[in-house]
């Protein structure tokens, strides 16, 4: 699966410039986002680290976590465009088995600065660890703010393939004529990529794990997919998207992708090679990149896998 570029390979500035098309930095989110402009920025796209004490973060109270994310939010707005969107990635954090969903806790931080909620999307995913003592987790969530009722919407975008196109008005005074939109439906809430089975539609983008084409040795590494879908409907050619936590750079390749200005911000510098390599690899189109809106795979039931272990037939039988 290459993905050859559609345009030129921009230079890759490492500090803020107005007029570079692409900047990766190492550093701090905070110190960074202070020094680019007011109103600079037209979509804040990213997954902030969440406090689970991987790699790249000492674990932390839920509150002192908040608290160092407060006035990095704080600057994020003061860079956001008036008519710009926020979307902000994140799972739970789990302290002793207890589950705190940080969107709920974040919500709050966003709207102190009159940030207005327009969706709050699942991504489901369908692998991850297998828990004992709760359901396994098998989404997270992202939350997409406005700064004011003016912003940019481009469903046809990002619409996907109905399952019915060929359904028709049964009455009314366009009976006999299509009822869908020629251009596919809305992805809805829940994010999918189409399914064979319509009962379990989920905006289901995999997981960037195992197997997944983009995987690195980032631990928590998002689709570029999942970046491809916010940008081609919360912005438009030419406007500049803004990760602050960028990690292996999957928002900036997104961006490029599609011809929007890119600004990335990263503190492990491990990583920031790793999204350099990407972004070369890219424009080299020796990338491996998961199409987006490619359907996800469905075992027919033949498969070896698909099947009950002998052992456990055996079993079933005797019981
Ligand atoms: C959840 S990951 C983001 C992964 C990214 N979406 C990707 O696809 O690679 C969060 C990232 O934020 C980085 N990070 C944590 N605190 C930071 C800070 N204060 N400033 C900049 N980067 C930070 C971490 O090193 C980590 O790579």
């Amino acid at each position: 699966m290459q993905t050859a570029p559609l345009f030129g390979a921009p230079e890759i500035a490492e500090d803020f410039r107005a007029d570079a098309a692409l900047v990766l930095h190492l550093g701090e989110a905070g110190a960074f986002t202070a020094r680019l402009p007011d109103q600079s920025v037209d979509l804040i796209l990213t997954s902030p680290p969440y406090n689970l004490g991987k790699d790249y973060e000492r674990r932390l109270t839920l509150e002192a976590y908040l608290a160092l994310q407060k006035p990095i939010i704080a600057e994020l707005v003061r860079v956001l465009r008036q008519t710009g969107s926020l979307c902000w990635q994140v799972g739970n954090y789990v302290e002793d088995g207890e589950v705190f969903p940080l969107d709920i806790f974040y919500y709050g931080l966003f709207k102190q600065h009159g940030l207005q909620l327009r969706n709050r999307i699942i991504w489901h995913f369908r692998h991850g660890l297998h828990n004992t003592k709760r359901f396994s987790g098998r989404y997270e969530t992202l939350l997409w703010f406005t700064k004011s009722d003016r912003y940019t919407f481009n469903l046809d975008a990002v619409r996907i393939a109905a399952k019915y196109p060929g359904k028709r008005h049964y009455k009314g005074k366009h009976v006999g004529k299509p009822s869908g939109n020629p251009k596919g439906k809305n992805p809805s809430d829940v994010w999918e990529i189409l399914l064979d089975d319509w009962e379990s539609a989920f905006w289901d983008i995999p997981n960037v794990k195992a197997n997944h084409p983009e995987k690195t040795v980032h631990p928590c590494q998002f689709p570029v997919e999942l970046a491809e879908r916010c940008i081609l409907a919360l912005t438009e050619t030419g406007q500049t998207v803004y990760d602050p936590f960028v990690g292996v750079g999957s928002t900036l390749i997104a961006a490029l992708k599609h011809e929007r200005r890119a600004i990335g911000c990263e503190r492990e510098p491990t990583y920031v090679q790793i999204a350099r390599e990407r972004i070369t690899a890219y424009h080299a189109g020796t990338l491996r990149l998961r199409p987006l809106g490619k359907p996800i795979y469905e075992p027919s039931g033949r498969e070896k896998v698909a099947q009950t272990p002998e052992e456990w037939q055996a079993q079933e039988s005797c019981e």
